[in-house]
């Protein structure tokens, strides 16, 4: 009887290594296949001005849009997930500098990047927000531009490159995982020139791309982004922050203490790049945010 038992339940435990591998191959076959598909595309000429206005709103964007909290603050890259389940990824140097982009790395792949979430070898970028980036204004992105191609070197180099764990395989074949952002977004899209940047619910709607990713296109948040992060907040009208005045809203982003006490953390929250944004820009967004 013992015996039987014994049989049964290996030939059970067989089955679900068997599948579980079945499962995981599958997964594996249909990431590796779409990680290498070759994107061809005609990027649009954008104009990039160097004069000192578009430097520094370019230095701004740089941290409003969250570019130094993955390539770190000078840009010169860092590992910024680093987890054996699910993938080491690095947000790779952006300067010219030692490990960085290469000498003769242009605006046209600069473009490439962050229009297109594409590498100059067709590739597509793996986990970089570029299908938020696309709806950049043409006078945001070639400010970005400007400012980056300007960059003091930093050498800094990344020997081990970027790996999936079996967890990351199996999420990203489940499309839970924003892996390849190249395939979210409209490749013959053309950028809007500019966005006048005024307390209008256009310009709030401008800006609330960057909270998308998270707070979802309706704004009323939900499901955790990932294991071990907390709920997604509403913040549509219907949420604490449609009760708060602008000057809450401006002093919650800024500090990261909503009024009715809570500590939001930069790494679960990223109110550290949302204080970059001006109090104009502030007060479109929670416009925007409240016409939900
Ligand atoms: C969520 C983290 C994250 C944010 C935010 C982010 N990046 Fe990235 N970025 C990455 C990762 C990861 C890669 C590398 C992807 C790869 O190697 O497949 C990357 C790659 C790039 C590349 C391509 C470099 C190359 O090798 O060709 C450029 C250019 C770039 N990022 C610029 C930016 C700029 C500018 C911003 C802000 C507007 C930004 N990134 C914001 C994670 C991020
Ligand atoms: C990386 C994911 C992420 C991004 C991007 C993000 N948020 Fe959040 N946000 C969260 C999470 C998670 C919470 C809930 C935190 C908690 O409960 O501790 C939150 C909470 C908030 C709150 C507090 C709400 C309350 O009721 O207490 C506000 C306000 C907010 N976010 C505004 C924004 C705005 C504006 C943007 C875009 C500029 C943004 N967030 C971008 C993840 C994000």
């Amino acid at each position: 009887m013992v015996k039987k038992i014994l049989k049964v339940t290996g030939i059970v435990l067989g089955i679900i290594v068997v599948l579980a591998a079945g499962f995981f191959l599958k997964a594996y076959i249909s990431v590796e296949s779409r990680r290498s598909t070759h994107y061809n595309v005609v990027t649009q000429p954008i104009t990039i001005n160097h004069d000192s206005a578009t430097l520094a709103l370019g230095a701004r964007l740089v941290k409003a849009k969250g570019c130094t909290e993955c390539h770190d603050n000078d840009l010169g890259g860092k590992i910024f997930v680093d987890d054996a389940a699910l993938a080491h990824l690095i947000a790779p140097n952006l300067t010219k500098g030692k490990g960085g982009l290469a000498p003769d790395h242009n605006v046209e792949d600069w473009i490439l990047a962050l229009k297109h979430g594409i590498r100059r070898d067709e590739k597509p970028l793996l986990f970089m927000p570029s299908h938020e980036f696309t709806f950049l204004s043409e006078q945001d992105m070639g400010a970005i531009i400007a400012y980056c191609v300007n960059l003091p070197k930093v050498d800094r180099e990344f020997p081990e490159g970027n790996t999936l764990g079996p967890l990351g395989y199996i999420l990203t074949d489940m499309d839970k995982l924003p892996l390849f952002p190249a395939e979210m977004i409209d490749h013959n899209r053309k950028l809007v020139k500019e966005v006048k940047a005024e307390v209008s619910v256009e310009y709030g709607k401008y800006l609330s791309t960057s909270c998308q990713g998270c707070h979802r296109e309706n704004m009323k948040g939900g499901e955790p982004v990932a294991p071990g992060f907390p709920v997604v907040a509403d913040i549509s009208s219907t949420g604490n922050a449609g009760k708060w005045s602008d000057e809450q809203f401006i002093e919650t982003l800024r500090t990261g203490k909503t009024p009715e006490g809570k500590i939001l953390k930069p790494e679960e929250m990223p109110w550290t790049m949302a204080k970059e944004f001006t109090d104009t820009e502030l007060k479109a967004l929670h416009l925007y945010l409240n016409s939900l």
